[in-house]
This record gives C-alpha cells, sequence and structure tokens, in this order.
C-alpha cells in the first residue's frame, strides 16, 4: 500500500480525496498496490467531510511523515505551493500538481529537483482539465518535430464566449456561472485577460521544444473587450470567436507564441469546441495535425489526470520518469513579427471611409444593422506593420485577428 497526501481540500484536492475512495479498485489495479490517503492539509476545517478524521493544518506532518510516499499539490498559486512542492520533492516523495501557475513558474527547477531525488514531478492536469496532453506528447509523439500547438485551453472563457454567441448572455452573467459551475480561478482575471492560457501554452511549447518557455514573454490578450457586436458580425461571417494559446516552430529555431481572440470559421477544428470543453491541436512534421478534446475545467475531470499522475508515480516508485523540459531557454519571436488577416471595426458609412483604409488591403467589407459602423478583413499583415497603418488610420473602433 502506497500512502499519499493532498494538500488543498478545494475543488481539485475534494474531487481527488473522492476518486481515490469511488475508484479504490480500479485505482489499485492500475497502480498495482492500494493509494490510500493518509493527510489532507488546509487551514480550514471540513466538519462532517469523509476527510475530517485526515485533516492537518501543519505542512510538517507531510513533510516528515516517511510513509508518504506521494502528494498531491491542490492548493493553486504560488506561496506556498511552490515551497511546499520543493520540499516534498527533496524528502524524495512523488508530487502531483494540477497548478500551470506553479508549473509554469517553477517547472524547470522542481522537474530538476525531481531527477536529482529520483522520484518524479508530474502535472498531467495543469492543462487541459481532464484531456490527455502532456502524457502524449511526452511519450506518444516523441518520435515528432511538434511544429504547432493551438489550443482552446481555458473552459472559463470558452463557457463565456459560447453562452454571448450562442444564446446572448450577458460577459458578467455568463462569468458568474461559471464561477457557480467551479470552472473559474478564484481571481476570475487570470481566466477572462487570458493569463490561464498563456501558463499552459507555455508548458505546453516547453515539453514541445524540450526547452523552458518563460510565459512572461507570450504576448497576451484576454476577452474582456470582445462584446455582442463583434458577435454579430461573427454570424453574419459564418465565424466565432475563441480564446486560443498558440506556439508555432519557425525556420529560425524561434517559437512564435500567443493567447489572443481569433475568429475562426466554421470549418477549423477548434470551431467546435463550446461551452467549458478545451481542443488542443498538435502538428507534427511526420503525424501531420492531431486534437485532443474533452473536459478542460471542473472538479472530478481535473482530479481524474491528477489521480492518473499518483497511479504513474506508484508505479515508477523508485523511479524518474524522463519528462518535461531542459534549462535551456527557448527564445520567443518579437509579437510584431507574427502575421495575420484582420478583422477591422470602423465607425462610419463605407463610401466615406473606403478610400482612407486601402493600406490594410480590403479583402472584404461587411455590414450589420447599424448606420454608424461597418467592417472590413485584411489582407495578411504582420502585427508590426499593423500597428503602424492603424495608428494612421482614422475611425478604428476593434480589431480581432483572423485565422
Ligand atoms: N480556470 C481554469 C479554466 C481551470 O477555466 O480552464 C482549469 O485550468
Amino acid at each position: 500500500m502506497m500512502k499519499a497526501a493532498v494538500m488543498g481540500y478545494g475543488t481539485i484536492g475534494s474531487g481527488v480525496a473522492e476518486i481515490l475512495e469511488k475508484n479504490k479498485e480500479v485505482v489499485a489495479k492500475a497502480a498495482g498496490q492500494e493509494i490510500s490517503l493518509k493527510y489532507v492539509l488546509d487551514l480550514r476545517e471540513f466538519p462532517g467531510s469523509p476527510v475530517e478524521d485526515k485533516l492537518i493544518h501543519d505542512f510538517s506532518v507531510i513533510e516528515q511523515d516517511p510513509e508518504v510516499q506521494i502528494v498531491v499539490e491542490a492548493m493553486g498559486g504560488l506561496n506556498p505551493a511552490y515551497p511546499f512542492v520543493k520540499a516534498c520533492l527533496l524528502a524524495g516523495k512523488h508530487v502531483a500538481t494540477s497548478n500551470k501557475a506553479l508549473v509554469a513558474a517553477y517547472g524547470t527547477e522542481l522537474l530538476e529537483i525531481a531527477r536529482k531525488n529520483h522520484v518524479n514531478f508530474f502535472f498531467e492536469a495543469s492543462v487541459g482539465g481532464g484531456i490527455p496532453i502532456i502524457r502524449p506528447l511526452s511519450t506518444c509523439l516523441t518520435g515528432e518535430k511538434i511544429q504547432e500547438i493551438t489550443g482552446i485551453l481555458n473552459g472559463t472563457t470558452n463557457f463565456i464566449l459560447t453562452k454571448m454567441d450562442k444564446e446572448g448572455w450577458s460577459f458578467d452573467s455568463a462569468l458568474k456561472e461559471a464561477q457557480r459551475l467551479g470552472y473559474a480561478e478564484q481571481n476570475p482575471e487570470a481566466d477572462v485577460e487570458g493569463h490561464d492560457t498563456c501558463r499552459k501554452i507555455a508548458i505546453l511549447m516547453a515539453i514541445a521544444t524540450g526547452m523552458e518557455v518563460n510565459y512572461e514573454e507570450i504576448y497576451t490578450e484576454g476577452i474582456t473587450r470582445i462584446s455582442d457586436t463583434d458577435f454579430q458580425y461573427a454570424e453574419k461571417m459564418g465565424m466565432s470567436i475563441k480564446l486560443v494559446g498558440c506556439g508555432k516552430r519557425k525556420d529560425d529555431g524561434m517559437v512564435s507564441a500567443y493567447v489572443l481572440p481569433l475568429m475562426i470559421s466554421r470549418d477549423h477544428p477548434l470551431y467546435m469546441v463550446s461551452d467549458v470543453y478545451n481542443g488542443i491541436l498538435v502538428k507534427g512534421n511526420m503525424l501531420g495535425t492531431t486534437m485532443y478534446y474533452g473536459s478542460g475545467a471542473g472538479k472530478l475531470p481535473t482530479a481524474s489526470a491528477v489521480v492518473a499522475d499518483m497511479i504513474e508515480a506508484a508505479k515508477h516508485s523508485k523511479q524518474n520518469v524522463s519528462m518535461g523540459w531542459c534549462s535551456r531557454k527557448q527564445e520567443i519571436a518579437p509579437m510584431g513579427t507574427n502575421e495575420f488577416h484582420y478583422f477591422i471595426r470602423i465607425s462610419g458609412q463605407p463610401e466615406g471611409m473606403l478610400p482612407k483604409l486601402t493600406a490594410f488591403g480590403l479583402r472584404e467589407v461587411i455590414s450589420i444593422d447599424s448606420q454608424d459602423e461597418f467592417a472590413i478583413i485584411s489582407k495578411k499583415m504582420s502585427e508590426a506593420e499593423l500597428k503602424e497603418e492603424a495608428a494612421k488610420a482614422e475611425g478604428i473602433l476593434k480589431v480581432i485577428r483572423i485565422e
């Protein structure tokens, strides 16, 4: 039997405890031995809960108990998650986490400590919730040169955008509903401003390239400026708007990486990824395109991925499984060099304004039921070129990139 501890009895931590209990036999069979929860660390009390008798408030109990071999970190944030995880690895315990902020900020160091101490630092649940993506990238696709990863990686924002698109909900009510359903981060800014997606694409690109990707270098734009009028245009064009995280390897060794709302058409594989679901496209140089789809957030799907990591740790209890990335830094291309078509909303009437907009190439002009504005689709331009021309042009209300 292997003893485990869970740090943080919130949405994910309580899900892990529930799965270990409900799927006890399944887990034992897969791991080759029973995984038994010994401690749950949390500052709060949970009277009447199934883990009442396992609750502790002092981390050193876990750190100093040699019987505990696997620790789940489900506290979120960096402090105290980072010092606690580091201490567990140094004490020779395996760690499984769902915390993308931790993995993106300290993954390089924690992977290295795990290697040196012959234990494992696993983080399948940190990207895509219950969707298997870290392990497929680390094992099944290792014979590939991964050229591109584009994903809808945040369930909360996808839920919000879907409600706005399909049901005409306001941004605020959709966000409240996502929070009620347990999808959103404690601080919704991490979701709606794209920071959560940014950390997730950084983790995926680090695995794809085998090098450290600094999430702070990834251009990130959230969905707070997306409005119902944008969706009116999108509908007229047979398109939708999705928050995507994207990483592409370039021929010069650099990686283009960004997080932004993207207009995509009905034939794009991510178009059908709705509600809280996530979808991740991975392009390999031999494989072509594969897609990974499923529940990207929520208690049991995410906890299921954590439990799978615990099983993997139990199966390799004396050995570090090779995965992750090294400390060499992956260079990120400046955002100004990335090229897109642009959907541009303009104030005024096309007759008067179009002659002044020729620098954008004018591939298409779109009108909705408004006397005050219209929109154009530009030619393919670099971000730097777009910025320069937009600064000179009059009446630009909004710009959204188009795939
Ligand atoms: N807040 C995150 C999301 C949770 O909505 O996707 C899963 O990482």
